[in-house]
């Protein structure tokens, strides 16, 4: 059995009173989830404080990038050992907005993923198609291509602990969330390029789906067999409602 993982991503919002407003409330209503892995990814600059408030219970944090170098003339970057010394569990890797807006190639992608794996920083590798892309029926070859490139040079014991997290670029922010089934086929055939390239850690590998999860759609996602969780934008930066995709899941 897979351990579910629901991921909440902030991207860039809340400085540090509303993010320390968001723990603070959503401290007291969350009770700890025996069977699924709760994290939230949070700007660099509330990641210390998050995991202060975070200590003493099963939350984790994530980063939403890093830098593919450990240190260097790299103004403007965070590096794995800067995250891993502060104890952050998680990084966000090629997120479809990193790619658009910040010129990520696949290559950087693996290379972000070697190192996050170096630092024992759990690598959460997203992928997924455009509108036009699926529009001409694209999607199975370029997400395949995504997740073979990304995992290239990984052992089959990296890559079942590896997170991929399948976000169609259409669904991301637009309220347009795809179908339990659409989501199920593209998780499945995740897993099946997965099994070519890796064998077994094909079933041990977690595959998130993300792009407009809601409370009120979560829980029929959450259900599909391919799909290990969630990784949620707008909806994880309320804690009431986060807390509800949370609950969905567990269900
Ligand atoms: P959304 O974002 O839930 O706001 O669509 C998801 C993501 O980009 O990770």
């Amino acid at each position: 059995m897979r351990r579910k993982l629901i991921a909440g991503n902030w991207k860039m919002h809340k400085n540090s009173e509303t993010a320390r407003g968001f723990a603070t409330e959503f401290l007291k209503l969350y009770q700890v989830t025996p069977d699924m892995d709760v994290c939230i990814a949070a700007p660099f600059t509330e990641l210390l404080a998050l995991e202060e408030m975070f200590a003493g219970t099963d939350l984790l944090t994530a980063a939403q990038n890093m830098h593919f170098e450990d240190q260097g003339a790299f103004t403007g970057e965070i590096s794995a050992p800067m995250l891993a010394e502060i104890g952050v569990d998680y990084v966000i890797i090629g997120h479809s907005e990193r790619r658009a807006y910040f010129a990520e190639t696949d290559e950087m992608v693996n290379k972000k993923v070697k190192k996050a794996f170096e630092w024992n920083i759990t690598p959460i590798i997203c992928c997924g198609e455009t509108l036009p892309q699926r529009q001409q029926s694209l999607e199975d070859h370029i997400v395949r291509h995504q997740v073979v490139m990304a995992l290239a040079g990984l052992t089959d014991e990296q890559v079942a602990k590896a997170v991929i997290a399948y976000e169609p670029v259409w669904a991301i922010g637009t309220g347009h969330v795809a179908t339990p089934q659409q989501a199920e086929d593209m998780c499945k055939v995740i897993r099946d390029v997965i099994r070519m390239y890796h064998g077994d850690a094909a079933d041990e590998v977690k595959i998130l789906y993300g792009g407009s999860v809601k409370p009120d759609n979560a829980k029929e996602l959450m259900e599909m067999e391919d799909i290990d969780g969630a990784l949620v934008g707008g909806a994880s930066l309320d804690p009431v409602d986060f807390l509800k995709i949370i609950h969905a899941a567990e269900n």
